[in-house]
């Protein structure tokens, strides 16, 4: 085992079955990811810049006769048993999660092994590093695996994009599970969302660094106000194709074809058109400043893209506005915005080494008197994909 799992795992394992890692045939990692721009985009088809990180989700899993799935969330203290084969919803949300990955494979004619998965980490839920990203890539590589289907790495994270859409009901994009089961140390990845093609790229930003701040809120907005972001983003791309046919997702459509269009959109949708076009085209600035290391460049983009999702795109909030706005006038900080799909979770700080310390003294107590929460911070360490440990 190359990485150590963490030990109230193992402690689990100790009390729950008197067994160790060493006893259980599959011991797999499923990190957490970070966006560093490119937000509200995968799903229509343009450039993110993900990757995955340090925090993450374990699984240990072994098979059994019996023709069930035993889970164990140890993080949440909860057990659930689903008989095979699965059907609909269990009416646990993190046990959708998995068992959306086990119906997957079953329709693909599949038949699904007892199994036993425990699993648990230290990634943090709801605060937009996607755990349930990390939920679903790990079990969709674990069943690659049992089952010998050998899917490729963007083949896994479709099918769980599929999971989460069908299955789930999530309108999701692909970015958070390609993310978790792709991530490089090399870099974050530069990921075309309409055609998966990915690689990685080449952080030349010196004594800098990026940096999360937790608000340690989620508002429960964000499913219905997610949802009604995609169905705007299909609303403008009706219109564009009506003028422009060859424009095949709405990432694609250039600044003057929107402008063109833009009578025929209500206010709210030019709006999310808008954000979608420039931040597109932020993403492909941002790969240049981050290969020709100007942090200047990238911080200026990260506040830009704040601003787009805070007055066009609409998925910020107060708190989330507050830590953005300190950092963005913080000394030594480049640049700042919300991550993830919005609505609370965590802001990414582009932020130089030497202030970090300063940095999280200063706005865990800011944001600590003006809204009586404490805050978490986390400097992003980068990580490979899901694997086997
Ligand atoms: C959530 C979704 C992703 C993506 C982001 C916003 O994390 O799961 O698919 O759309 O929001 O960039």
């Amino acid at each position: 085992m190359t990485v150590p799992l963490p030990a109230h795992l193992t402690e689990y394992l100790t009390n729950e079955f008197n067994s160790t890692p060493a006893e259980w045939r599959f011991c797999l990692r499923s990190p957490g990811r970070v966006n560093i721009i490119g937000e509200h985009i995968d799903y229509t088809g343009g450039l993110v810049m993900p990757a995955a990180i340090n925090f993450a989700i374990y699984f240990l899993a072994r098979t059994i006769e019996a023709p069930e799935w035993r889970l164990h969330a140890v993080d949440l203290n909860e057990q659930i048993t689903l008989p095979l084969p699965l059907g609909g919803r269990t009416g646990t949300l993190w046990a959708d999660y998995l068992a959306g990955i086990g119906v997957q494979y079953q329709d693909q004619g599949q038949f699904l092994p007892g199994l036993e998965i425990v699993f648990g980490g230290d990634l943090p839920r709801g605060s937009g590093m996607s755990s349930s990203a990390a939920l679903e890539g790990g079990m969709a590589f674990l069943l690659n695996e049992l089952l010998n289907t050998k899917l490729s790495r963007p083949a896994l994270a479709a099918l769980c994009k599929r999971s989460s859409n069908t299955y789930l009901g999530i309108p999701s994009g692909i970015m958070d599970q390609f993310a978790s089961l792709n991530g490089s140390t090399a870099g974050p990845i530069i990921l075309n969302c309409q055609t998966l093609s990915s690689e990685p790229v080449k952080n030349a930003l010196d004594g800098y660094g990026f940096l999360l701040v937790n608000s340690m809120v989620s508002h429960n907005l964000s499913d219905g106000a997610y949802g009604q972001r995609v169905a705007e983003c299909q609303q403008a791309l009706e219109v564009i194709q009506s003028e422009f046919p060859r424009v095949t997702h709405l990432s694609a459509t250039l600044p003057d074809q929107l402008q063109s269009v833009s009578e025929r959109l209500d206010d709210t949708v030019r709006k999310r058109a808008t954000y979608v076009v420039e931040e597109n085209r932020r993403v492909g600035r941002a790969v240049m400043a981050l290969e020709a290391g100007s942090s200047t460049e990238m911080g200026n983009l990260l506040n830009a893209t704040h601003a787009g999702l805070r007055d066009l795109y609409e998925v910020s909030c107060a708190e989330v506005d507050f830590l953005q706005s300190f950092a963005q006038d913080y000394s030594g900080v480049a640049g700042a915005r919300i991550m993830g799909g919005g609505f609370g979770g965590c802001t990414i700080n582009l932020i130089r080494n030497d202030r970090v310390q300063d940095f999280t003294r200063d706005v865990k107590e800011a944001y600590d008197e003006r809204f009586g929460i404490t805050a978490e911070c986390y400097p992003v360490v980068l990580s490979g994909g899901t694997d086997f440990i």
